[in-house]
Formats: C-alpha cells, structure tokens, sequence
C-alpha cells in the first residue's frame, strides 16, 4: 500500500536508516520521502533506490502536505515535533518512548491490537512500544490468545545498536582496538560492550533496582494487553551483538496446555517462524533474526520447575526468541502501523462517499 507522502525524522539513524530500507523495498518513490534530521546532518545524501535523497535539518516546512510522519529520534525531539506534524496533517508513528505511556495514545502491536488503530480518525500520534516489548509480545501473543498469561520472567540479551547507530561503531571500534591488542575505550555505554556483557545501560532505579528498560516492559506489557494484573519480571542485559535482541521467558499460561497444543499455538501465530531443532541442537540466534521481518521463536520446552499434570500438560513453558530489534522492534512494526493507518482513513474516506 502507498503511505503517500511521508517524513522520516531521523533519517539518517539506525532506526531512520532501516525505515528507508522498508520503503525502498517496497517501491515507495524517492519523490514521496522527506529525509529529515538534526541540523547537523542538512544536506547530508543518504542513497536510495539507485539514487539518494538529501537530508533536511527540521523544521516546520518538513511536515507540508504530509500523510505520514515516522519519528525515529529522541523523546524530547517527538515531544516536540510531533504536534507540529499533526497540526499539519500527518499521522505520526513514533519510536521514541515519549507517548507511549500516554492514556490517549494507542500503543500498537499490529499483530496484537492493531485494531486499535482504526478506532480514532484524522491526524494523531500512536506510539512503537519499546523494541523488547514488541518482540515479548509478539512471541507471547498466540499462546495469550488460545490459554491466557498470567505471569512473564523474561531475561534478554540486547543488541548493541538497541542504543543507535553510534553504538555499533562503538562495539566495531572496540573490537577492532581489542583484536589489535589495545583496549576498549567506552563513550556511549559505560562499560565495554566488546567482548563483555552487562546490565542494560538505562538508568536504574534505586528504589526497585529496576533499570528503566525493564520498567518499560512491566509498563508496556500492561497497556498493550489492557492486563494491570500481568506478573512481568524481567532482566535486561546488553550483549556484544550487533542487531537482533535475544529474550529467554518462562511463561505461566492461566490454564494447562500440552506441548503439542503450545507447539500449534506458536506455529500458527502471526510474524512468528519456529526454529526448533532438538536433535541438531538449532535454535534461533540474532544472527539468523538480523535483516528478517519475522521473531523467531524455539526451545519450546515445558518448564521443568514446575509439576506436570496428564499427557504433560503444564502451565510453565519455557520459549528462546530473537528478533531484529531494528526491524520488528522498531522500523517495521512502525511501517505496519502505519499501513493501517492510511488504510483505515482511505476506507472511511471512501465511505464518506
Ligand atoms: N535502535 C533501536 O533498536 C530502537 C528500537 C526501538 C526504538 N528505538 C527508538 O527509536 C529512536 C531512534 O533510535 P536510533 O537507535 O535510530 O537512534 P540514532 O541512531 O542515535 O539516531 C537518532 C536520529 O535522531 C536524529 N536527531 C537527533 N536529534 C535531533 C533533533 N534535534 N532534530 C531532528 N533529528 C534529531 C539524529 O540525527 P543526526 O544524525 O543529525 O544526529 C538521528 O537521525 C529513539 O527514540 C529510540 O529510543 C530504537
């Protein structure tokens, strides 16, 4: 589907950068994109089918006759700039977390509530969930749909560039100075992401210990399935891995469900493909997630902490997923969104008469 005319602020990012893919493959003209960033970047080229489109700093102009705004910047530049962008006309998908708590902004899964999209009409901002989020929850969602879940531990193991594309020269860089014998010199973590793994870089609270990035899963689990009773108990770890978040969760269905039943669950869920190779000992990596649309999810194990009930049926199962955190996390999951919003105004225009 066109999104006709589109801007992308923050083109020239990671999340920016994989939003352009999106629409390169799939056909989006060069004419219909305004590549928009910090003015640092004015009149940078970035390349695009066969040709490049030139970088402009934001500004109000950006947003003239626009249909769609993707942000893929910082919070405090959405909080800013995307009322200018709905004023003008544009529906915005933003990436950052600055709406997404927000009680009149949707925050869309397609897969798990898109529905939500086509409720409101006209210009709006819906918000990307957190990247560990989308990827949780679209693993999970089958499995919620058919027995209920009543309590998430989730361990993940992130991606470097969960952190933009700084970060991916800083864990390429310190690799390098590494396998050179030198040292590892932090900027954008605190710790050194080659060859290490830590507590994720947000900032911790010191009250609950929780880091904001798993407040963030607690917080966003909620909202997108409407559950305050929700048990999420998450810890989130950085590793040296440049795209693809990895995530291990024991999840505790509301009611018992045999392997068989989960397994059929799982392989019929939206955006989900299953790598689960026992005998071969093949199961999903970021490697094999990294540049593909789908989570994928193996492992897919009854949990052996908890007793099993006849023909093994159990409510503790335990699932390994990873996901192109740039991609579903982030870029694409924010192009679905937005498909179903020029979808649904194009079908009530179209009623409109
Ligand atoms: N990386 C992920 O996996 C991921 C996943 C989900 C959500 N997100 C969220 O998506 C957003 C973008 O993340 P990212 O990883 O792509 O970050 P990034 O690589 O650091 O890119 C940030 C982008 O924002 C632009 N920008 C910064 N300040 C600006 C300003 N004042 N006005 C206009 N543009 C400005 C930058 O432009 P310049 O190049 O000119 O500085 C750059 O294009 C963030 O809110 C992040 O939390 C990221």
């Amino acid at each position: 589907m066109s999104l006709g005319r589109l801007v992308i602020v923050g083109a020239t990012g990671a999340v920016g950068r994989e939003a352009l893919g999106i629409l390169e493959a799939r056909g989006h003209p060069a004419a219909g994109i305004a590549a928009v960033a910090s003015a640092r970047s004015s009149g940078a080229k970035l390349g695009y089918a066969g040709g490049e489109i030139e970088v402009a700093a934001l500004s109000e102009r950006a947003f003239e006759g626009a249909d769609v705004a993707l942000f893929c910047a910082d919070a405090e530049t959405a909080r800013r700039w995307a009322p200018v962008a709905v004023r003008a006309g544009a529906v915005v998908v933003d990436n950052s977390s600055a709406f997404r708590m927000d009680p009149d902004v949707p925050l869309v899964i397609p897969e798990v509530n898109g529905g939500l999209v086509a409720e409101a009409a006209g210009p709006r901002i819906i918000a990307n969930p957190n990247c560990s989020t989308i990827i949780l929850l679209a693993a999970l969602n089958p499995l919620r749909a058919v027995f209920g879940v009543e309590r998430i531990v989730v361990a993940t193991y992130q991606a470097v560039s969960g952190a933009g594309a700084a970060a991916i020269d800083e864990l390429h860089g310190q690799a390098r100075a590494v396998l050179g014998g030198g040292e590892a010199r932090p900027e954008v973590f605190r710790e050194p992401c080659a060859f290490n793994v830590f507590s994720h870089d947000s900032a911790v609270d010191e009250e609950t210990g929780l880091n904001v990035e798993e407040q963030k899963l607690i917080a966003e689990t909620r909202k997108i399935w409407g559950d305050e009773q929700v048990e999420v108990t998450p810890t989130c770890v950085r590793v040296p891995v440049v795209r693809a978040h990895t995530e291990a969760i024991t999840v505790t269905l509301a009611r018992s469900a045999t392997e068989e039943e989960v397994r059929r669950a799982i392989g019929g869920g939206a955006g989900l493909a299953v790598i689960d190779d026992r005998p071969g000992n093949r199961f999903p990596t970021p490697l094999k997630a990294a540049g593909g649309d789908e989570v994928l999810v193996g492992r897919i194990r009854r949990d052996p902490g908890r007793a099993a009930g006849p023909a093994g049926a159990s409510r503790g199962w335990c699932l390994l997923v990873c996901g192109d955190q740039l991609r579903k996390g982030a870029a694409l999951n924010a192009v679905q969104i937005a498909d179903l919003a020029v979808g649904s105004r194009r079908a009530r225009l179209a009623a409109a008469g």
